[in-house]
């Protein structure tokens, strides 16, 4: 069964409005002028130009600026998506906010043959360059909005989030849709924004952040969250202004 058949499969029908449209390669819907970009950052995700350079560029030098100099390169984010994520174990995971699929590929490259790695995220260009660069028999794409996921409670084994809880709208709102989702003993991994406690410097953060349009966030904001949700093992690791954060769902 093509991996779009089996995420149709996956869909909770009251959960969207109709069969969507999959004819440009991956399962739109959403109309075609959903979540209106409001910030630098976001109208960014939307430009063509954007979704065109990066996977190659844009995203490494962005990790430079975020993770740090010395912090993890994109092979070793990769990796450790992998292990936090035990993708070894896992059929079915959900990688939200997938951009151009440059991590959902991967994921579906680990997967045994039954699986399916799922990337959603709800730009256009940047769905389309997933299409054209990070398709693979177990890698499938739907266009939809990370506040409402279209599938139901405990549906995948893992479900991930990178480098997007800081410009998504309404982020707190997004974890929770992430933690719904997620299978009785998945794992969950998200990477985002990290602000520093340091008191001069967290002041330039927060400036940065409000002229972006970004969000930075404190130390416990998203391990508070998993932990109010009862995840266990929650782990974060903070690298220069970014964290990871993964935990499991008993
Ligand atoms: C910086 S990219 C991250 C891509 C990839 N996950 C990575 O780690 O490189 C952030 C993505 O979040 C998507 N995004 C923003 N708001 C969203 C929403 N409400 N629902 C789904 N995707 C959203 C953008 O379209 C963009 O592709």
């Amino acid at each position: 069964m093509a991996a779009v058949d089996r995420v149709r499969e996956l869909l909770d029908p009251d959960r969207v409005p109709g069969p969507g449209d999959d004819s440009a390669g991956y399962l739109d819907l959403l109309p075609p002028d959903a979540q209106r970009p409001r910030t630098g950052a976001q109208n960014a995700m939307h430009s063509p130009l954007v979704a065109s350079v990066y996977e190659r560029w844009w995203r490494p030098a962005f990790s430079r600026v975020l993770l740090g100099p010395n912090g993890p390169s994109m092979t070793d984010e990769r990796k450790l998506a992998r292990e936090s994520l035990e993708l070894d174990r896992a059929r079915t995971v959900l990688d939200v906010c997938c951009g151009p699929g440059n991590f959902t590929r991967h994921f579906g490259e680990t997967l045994g043959d039954d699986g399916v790695a799922v990337g959603l995220d709800v730009s256009p260009p940047m769905l389309a360059r997933a299409v054209r660069d990070n398709t693979g028999e177990r890698v499938a794409y739907v266009r939809a909005d990370a506040r409402e996921l279209p599938f139901p409670d405990k549906t995948f084994d893992a479900v991930s989030c990178f480098a997007a809880l800081y410009l998504v709208p309404e982020p707190f709102r997004v974890l929770d849709e992430l933690v719904r989702v997620l299978a009785p003993g998945g794992r969950i991994a998200v990477l985002t924004s990290y602000l520093t406690e340091w008191p001069g410097v967290r002041q330039a953060e927060l400036l940065v952040a409000r002229l972006t349009g970004q969000k930075m966030f404190a130390r416990t904001e998203i391990t508070g969250v998993f932990t109010r949700h009862g995840l266990t093992e929650v782990r974060q690791r903070i690298s220069g202004a970014a964290q990871f954060v993964s935990a499991r769902k008993p």
